[in-house]
């Protein structure tokens, strides 16, 4: 049955047009975990033994063998702002130079690479991430960096990048548990000190809820919907897309081995605010275990994300046809322009990060190996699964855009 809204989007329907796809590179915030949430764990840490973020030699096999063209590469605000200097326009410039040899192993291989300050809109005591440490912007409490240090931090970081076309300004990692208007407040500063700097690449700006999608248009620990605040965010050159994060297991986690959330149906209220809004989203981590109920949700996540489909042949074993009317009966215009699996990284050995019930069964890392030898996730996920699924036609040249 053809409601008339859902002809309207079925007739308004475009294909769909992914221009990054990718993995994410999780590494250069490891080590400051601390069982006692002891403060300063980790500090500044050792370059290659706490933290490293990328095997350069991998670059290689990801570009030419698996076809990606995105890397995302996670950094710690602590250590690129050392407490001592405070969160803004000072860099450590060792760190700094550590992280700047990751991204050119991948811009210079005509990659391309997002900046990911993997901090979940805290700054000051990651022992615990991503409950401690002062909320940024956070005026009731006097040890939390400002909203303006955030910008000047940006300023100063894109500024660095500003004439490198392939690099992509990613916000924040994972905002969660603060005000949605305070998420706002400081995504804004972000976009204005980006753009303050001269730079013109695209920008990703993350929602609250852990950015997400499922919670989009719901208030989540009793903050409001990203979908009240979101859409406000003004960038002069108009080249800003959503981040969002969204995992398959029940409880949306990215901890569990069985997936049994179905990403359409979770990510229609989003794909349907993004329609409204004329908005573009890139999912910057996903993923799942290496068995076959997995195999299909992450395969339907992929193709949903390309095409916005619904009910397609190929995936109808999983019952997903009930979620609303858009969703029964036709496409809904595409809205996403790129993905990054979670994770590969250097130093992950044989455990994983994510899907597994904390069973070490290796990293997307190519080589990867689960802790009894047998072939780690970039074999049983990557190869068998999402491999496949990388489009062709991936933008290899020219400035990062919403518009490829
Ligand atoms: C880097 O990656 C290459 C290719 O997979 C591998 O041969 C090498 O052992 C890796 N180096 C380290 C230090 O992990
Ligand atoms: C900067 O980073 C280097 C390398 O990790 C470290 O040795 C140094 O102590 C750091 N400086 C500050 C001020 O944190
Ligand atoms: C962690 O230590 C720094 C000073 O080194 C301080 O500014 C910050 O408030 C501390 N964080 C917490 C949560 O105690
Ligand atoms: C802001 O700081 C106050 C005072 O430390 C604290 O009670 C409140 O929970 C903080 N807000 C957030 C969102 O962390
Ligand atoms: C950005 O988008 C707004 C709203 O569609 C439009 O008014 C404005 O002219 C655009 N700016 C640029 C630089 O394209
Ligand atoms: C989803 O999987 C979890 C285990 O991770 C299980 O407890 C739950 O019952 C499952 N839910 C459904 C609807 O299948
Ligand atoms: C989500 O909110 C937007 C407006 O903020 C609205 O256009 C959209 O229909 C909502 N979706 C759902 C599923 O509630
Ligand atoms: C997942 O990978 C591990 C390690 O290679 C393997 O032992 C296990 O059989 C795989 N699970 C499935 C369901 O294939």
């Amino acid at each position: 049955m053809l409601s008339m809204k859902s002809t309207l989007l079925f007739a308004a329907s475009a294909a769909a047009k992914i221009y990054y796809a990718g993995v994410a590179e999780s590494g250069g915030e490891f080590g400051v975990y601390s069982a006692d949430a002891i403060n300063g764990t980790g500090l500044p840490g050792r370059f290659g033994v706490d933290y490293a973020f990328l095997n350069a030699s991998t670059v290689d096999i990801w570009v030419d063998q698996n076809k990606i063209n995105t890397f995302r590469v996670a950094f710690l605000l602590e250590r690129m702002c050392p407490l001592a200097y405070g969160l803004g326009a000072r860099f450590n410039e060792t760190y700094f130079g550590y992280y700047n040899d990751a991204i050119e192993a991948i811009t210079c291989k005509g990659a391309y690479a997002i900046l990911d300050p993997h901090n979940y809109m805290r700054y000051n005591d990651p022992s615990q991430q991503p409950a401690t440490g002062s909320v940024i912007g956070n005026t009731s409490d006097p040890a939390a960096a400002t909203t303006a240090q955030f910008q000047a931090f940006w300023e100063e970081l894109a500024g660095r990048y500003k004439t490198n076309e392939r690099v992509i300004f990613g916000i924040m990692n994972e905002p969660h548990d603060m005000p949605t208007s305070l998420v706002l407040q400081n995504d804004q500063a972000a976009i204005t000190g980006i753009r303050a700097s001269g730079a013109k690449q695209l920008i990703i700006a993350p929602g609250n809820g852990y950015t997400g999608g499922h919670v989009w248009n719901s208030s989540s620990q009793g903050d409001a919907p990203s979908a009240d605040y979101m859409y406000k965010l003004r960038d002069p050159i108009n080249n800003t897309a959503i981040d969002i994060h969204e995992y398959l297991d029940y409880d949306f986690s990215g901890q569990h081995s069985i997936c049994n959330q179905s990403f359409p149906a979770n990510m229609y209220g989003l794909t349907e605010w993004l329609r409204t809004y004329q908005l573009k989203a890139m999912v910057t981590e996903f993923g799942g275990d290496n068995n076959t109920m997995c195999d299909g949700y992450l395969t339907q996540a992929v193709e949903y994300m390309g095409e916005n489909p619904e009910c397609k042949p190929t995936i109808r074993r999983i019952p997903l046809c009930h979620i609303g009317p858009g969703m029964l009966t036709g496409r809904i215009s595409a809205a996403d322009i790129g993905w990054t699996a979670w994770a590969a990284g250097p130093i992950w050995g044989t455990q994983s990060p994510c899907c597994t019930d904390s069973r070490a069964l290796g990293s997307l890392e190519p080589g990867s190996r689960a802790s009894d030898g047998s072939p780690g996730l970039y074999y049983t996920v990557w190869e068998k699964v999402l491999e496949r699924l990388v489009p062709r036609g991936l933008q290899r040249s020219g400035i990062s855009s919403i518009h490829g």
